[in-house]
């Protein structure tokens, strides 16, 4: 997935300025940087999101696989479809059953499945999100009744059954404990081999175990978002080039 000079606005602030980054198949990306600097902002973009809040604009394309996701003549729910997210906060359907929270996604982007292939998808996004185990003797119960570590990987299974090329997450483990975390972070590197990952996480050693990529962005007072440095994680934190990077990666600011 290909982000080219992104630029966003809410009404009139800029508060991303032609922000440019690769993010290639096969490898987990984290974007890191200081609250506010336009980390989320960045992620709605990739996958359509910021339209939908009233005042947003943009400027720039989102190409995957040599298609603009931003193209006049593509749709919503495709780009929806090719890529999925995960939120901060764990967000299943409460009152669904875990089953029903799994194939949510389906109707919504308009995809018919009937019940033996319901019933595979469920099976494997749950295996794939690292649930299946603990609730494959209770699919029919409601979501909600999860913990929130649980929660979190139905919400990742969610996201799996429609089958994206690109999976978002931003800032997926900071409402969890890190046993929790641990098992997302074991999800995430599985997953990597056929979905591009995406991660938001202000967490650095989060950074580290998961990414082999790293973007810092960073919005100096008054001044849009930039992406002061990317480039492999262990050269982000070992001899980044910026000294701003370099005072961000070992907890000067920030
Ligand atoms: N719905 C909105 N309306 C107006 N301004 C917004 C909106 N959402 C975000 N902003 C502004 O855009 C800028 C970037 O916000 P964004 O949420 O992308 O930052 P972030 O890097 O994700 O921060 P954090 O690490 O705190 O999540 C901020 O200045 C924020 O106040
Ligand atoms: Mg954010």
């Amino acid at each position: 997935m290909d982000a080219r000079t992104i630029s966003a606005w809410f009404g009139e602030r800029q508060v991303l300025d032609r922000v440019s980054l690769t993010m290639p198949a096969g490898v987990v990306t984290s974007l890191i940087g200081p609250s506010g600097c336009g980390k989320s902002t960045f992620l709605r973009i990739l996958n359509r999101m910021h339209e939908l809040i009233p005042g947003a604009s943009l400027a720039g394309e989102v190409v995957i696989d040599d298609d603009d996701i931003y193209d006049a003549s593509r749709r919503v729910v495709d780009a929806r479809k090719q890529i999925g997210m995960v939120f901060q906060k764990p967000n299943p359907f409460p009152a669904m059953s875990i089953y029903d929270n799994v194939v949510a996604g389906l109707s919504l982007t308009g995809m018919r499945a009937d019940r033996a292939r319901k019933d595979h998808l469920v099976e494997t996004s749950l295996q794939r999100a690292g649930l299946w185990n603990e609730v494959k003797d209770r699919l029919r119960q409601p979501g909600g009744g999860l913990s929130g570590g649980q929660q979190q990987r139905l919400c990742i299974a969610r996201s799996l059954a429609v089958t994206p090329r690109v999976l978002l997450m931003d800032e997926p483990c900071s409402a969890l404990d890190p046993t929790s975390t641990r098992v997302i972070e074991e999800t995430m590197l599985e997953l990597a081999r056929d979905v591009t990952i995406v991660i938001v996480t202000h967490n650095m050693q989060q950074a580290q175990r998961v990414s082999q990529q790293c973007a810092f962005f960073l919005a100096a007072q008054g001044t849009p978002g930039v992406i002061v440095e990317h480039g492999a994680t262990d050269a982000m934190f070992d001899s980044p080039i910026d000294p701003r990077t370099y005072d961000y990666v070992n907890g000067r600011f920030g």
